[in-house]
């Protein structure tokens, strides 16, 4: 019989698709990109919008569920609107989300909503403009919180995305938490990971550490995945319109029940954030071996890293806005 499901080679089965549809930012946050000489690739290295396309239908016929598009920054690729409309029009039962900075978002609210995408994750990591300005090096708060707010306003399922470091805005902790006293937003605050395409991390503060801060404010926690797959670690405090989370990026703790697919801009398919088990789609495409390509992606995930810690052995950690958020 032919096989049509991804399973790994740990039993589990592969529902979510992080695709990344460019490694371009309009942000420069230090604890994704080393600096302003940072290189991004020329368009023909990047899937097209039909390739993309492509790999999605692929991937649905696989059994994929849930599908996020991320970047680099997804609204900076020209037609974004048309390409997730023509997602939606083509998979109209996938869970579709979007990871964004929020810089040029706003503009298109009306639209996304007019489509029916209800899921936005926001990257944020400060409520001050001038240090937003420093992890960010760009003068964009104002645009950031007005998106964001304007996204609940609208109604959308919206998730704020801090990574939180030491000295830079832990003490913002607080902040950040109690937003979600007042509005219906999930904050999961994230522990930084290696991927700046420098390799230090500046301020590391672990999940551990994160709890405790939370824990003087709200008492001790009990912290559950909202869903077996889920990344984040939730508790929503009484009287709260929202939920806090705290994702353990670095320390890995989830990795057990992974269902992760992330595909690069460019077209590679990693079975783990941590590891140098690739599939290169795009090789595979321009080649003319797009009807192996189902039955490629399938034998990769046989041979799958258990977690993270294992994958991270010998491989060598890029930008994370190369691999994909
Ligand atoms: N560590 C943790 N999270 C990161 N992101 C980007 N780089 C890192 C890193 N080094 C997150 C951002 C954004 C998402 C796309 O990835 O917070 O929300
Ligand atoms: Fe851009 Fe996101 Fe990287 Fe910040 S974290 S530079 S917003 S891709």
């Amino acid at each position: 019989m032919l096989e049509n499901r991804i399973v790994d080679s740990f039993g589990r089965p592969l529902e979510y698709l992080r695709l990344s549809v460019t490694d371009r930012c309009n942000l420069r946050c230090f604890y994704c990109m080393p600096d302003e000489r940072m290189k991004f690739l020329p368009k023909k290295e990047l899937l097209s919008y039909e390739e993309l396309g492509f790999v999605i239908n692929e991937l649905v016929g696989l059994g994929i569920k849930k599908l996020r598009i991320t970047g680099g920054e997804p609204f900076v690729r020209r037609n974004m609107i048309g390409f997730l409309k023509g997602i939606v029009e083509s998979h109209p039962e996938l869970e579709l989300g979007i990871t964004s900075n929020g810089v040029l978002l706003g503009k298109h609210i009306k639209e996304l909503k007019a489509i029916g995408i209800q899921k936005i994750n926001l990257s944020l990591d400060s409520f001050d403009p001038s240090r937003f300005l420093r992890i960010t090096a760009r003068d964009d708060f104002q645009k950031v919180y007005g998106c964001l707010l304007d996204l609940i306003e609208s109604g959308f399922q919206v998730k704020i995305n801090c990574v939180v470091m030491k000295g830079v805005n832990d003490h913002e902790i607080p902040d950040f938490a109690e937003f979600a006293r007042t509005f219906p937003v999930s904050i999961r605050f994230i522990e930084e990971m290696p991927f700046n395409g420098h390799g230090k991390q500046r301020g590391f503060l672990s999940y551990g550490q994160i709890k405790s801060i939370l824990e003087e404010k709200y008492g001790t926690l009990d912290l559950q995945q909202a869903e077996i797959s889920s990344s984040s670690f939730d508790f929503a405090p009484s009287g709260f319109e929202g939920s806090i989370g705290i994702i353990p990026a670095y320390t890995r703790s989830f990795c057990g029940s992974c269902n992760r697919i992330r595909i690069s801009a460019t077209g590679q398919m990693k079975t783990c954030l941590y590891g140098k088990n690739v599939l290169d789609l795009r090789g595979l495409i321009r080649s003319g071996k797009r009807e192996e390509i189902k039955h490629m992606i399938i034998n990769k995930y046989k041979v799958k890293e258990e977690n993270g810690l294992q994958a991270e052995k010998g491989s060598e950690l890029v930008s994370m806005s190369m691999i994909g958020g």
